[in-house]
């Protein structure tokens, strides 16, 4: 059914590097959130301190009911079987075929007779179309192939929690566009708890329930996702519509002389109506029904478009 994942005033450092502080959000059970923010703003530490790979300085996550910050080693081998994970550079280990990495987890975690294992398997390669591919190494195949086989894997043991560092990176668009599509049909399905980081604005837009966004060793803003498209937060605003003016610099961070000047130009333009206009979710394909939690959302979501209308 999925499950809350609770964190609260968290704060991750190395040595006397600060990489985000006092980050508190709450994952819906059952709900798909995207996690954005400029490279290096600690996207990937977040979703390993989410798994307890990361220790933290301060706060808490809550996962069913323990705090998972807290556990011991074995406690947390039992938790992290509600996970599918997928890394940022799909840790695959390179001297097994990709049948032998998707299966690996179901060897490690379960008792599933050699046969079960290789109808899972197949299945989860049929889904992320890597049929025909069984005896590759992860040498020998492209980097889309090598994030798709690590996508089979974070799925073969029915995870309640689903995180995916950039699914979408190093996949053509054709490919990003099944895959949204495949996160859409998954959640609704399986009614797994979804946490994604992206850069893939497109996808931000139309995939999540929720978006937050890190900057500046913060969580700026996390909420729903009508909440933050239609935002007029300056680092919000640029960020989801990807334009060079705003707080946001190749350095990371522009004096605030610059970014007041760039935004008083950029205000009046931007202001017209449509400017902030709310992209349609991505509804699951025919023949998958839609979860109850879908009428809220649509209906929330109508609510802000009154309110977008009204304002204009
Ligand atoms: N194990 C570690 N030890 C020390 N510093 C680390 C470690 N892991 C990450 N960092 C530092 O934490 C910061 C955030 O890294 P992280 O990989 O989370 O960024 P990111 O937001 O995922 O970036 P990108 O979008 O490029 O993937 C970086 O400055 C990185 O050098
Ligand atoms: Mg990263």
């Amino acid at each position: 059914m999925g499950v809350e994942i609770c964190v609260e005033g968290l704060t991750k450092s190395f040595g006397q590097q600060v990489i985000w502080q006092d980050v508190s959000l709450t994952l819906p059970a059952g709900e798909v959130s995207v996690m954005l923010g400029p490279s290096g703003t600690g996207k990937s530490v977040f979703l390993k301190t989410l798994v307890g790979l990361l220790k933290p300085e301060r706060g808490s996550v809550r996962i069913a009911g323990r705090d998972i910050t807290k556990l011991r080693e074995h406690d947390l081998y039992e938790v992290r079987k509600l996970f599918g994970v997928l890394f940022q550079d799909g840790a695959l280990f390179g001297s097994m075929s990709l049948y032998d990495n998707i299966a690996f987890p179901l060897r490690e975690h379960t008792r599933k007779p050699e046969s079960e294992i290789r109808r899972i398997v197949l299945e989860k390669m049929d889904m992320v179309g890597l049929i025909g591919a069984e005896e590759k190494l992860p040498g020998e195949i492209s980097g889309g192939m090598r994030k798709r086989a690590g996508l089979a894997r974070a799925l073969v043991l029915d995870p309640e929690i689903i995180l995916f560092d950039e699914p979408d990176s190093g996949l053509d668009p054709v490919r990003v566009a099944y895959l949204n599509q495949l996160i859409v049909d998954l959640n609704a399905q399986i009614d797994a708890t979804f946490l994604i980081v992206t850069h893939d604005i497109a996808s931000a837009r139309q995939v999540p329930d929720n978006i937050g966004l890190l900057f500046r060793r913060e969580l700026v803003m996390f909420g729903p996702r009508e909440k933050l498209l239609t935002s007029d937060e300056p680092v919000v605003r640029q960020f989801l519509n990807g334009r060079m003016q705003g707080p946001i610099g190749m350095a990371e961070e522009k004096d605030a002389a610059q970014v007041e000047q760039e935004l008083a130009q950029l205000d009046a333009p931007t202001k017209a109506p449509g400017s902030q206009a709310l992209t349609p979710r991505l509804l699951p394909g025919p023949g998958i029904s839609r979860p109850p939690r879908w009428q809220a959302i649509a209906s929330r979501e109508a609510e802000s478009h009154r309110k977008e209308v009204a304002d204009a």
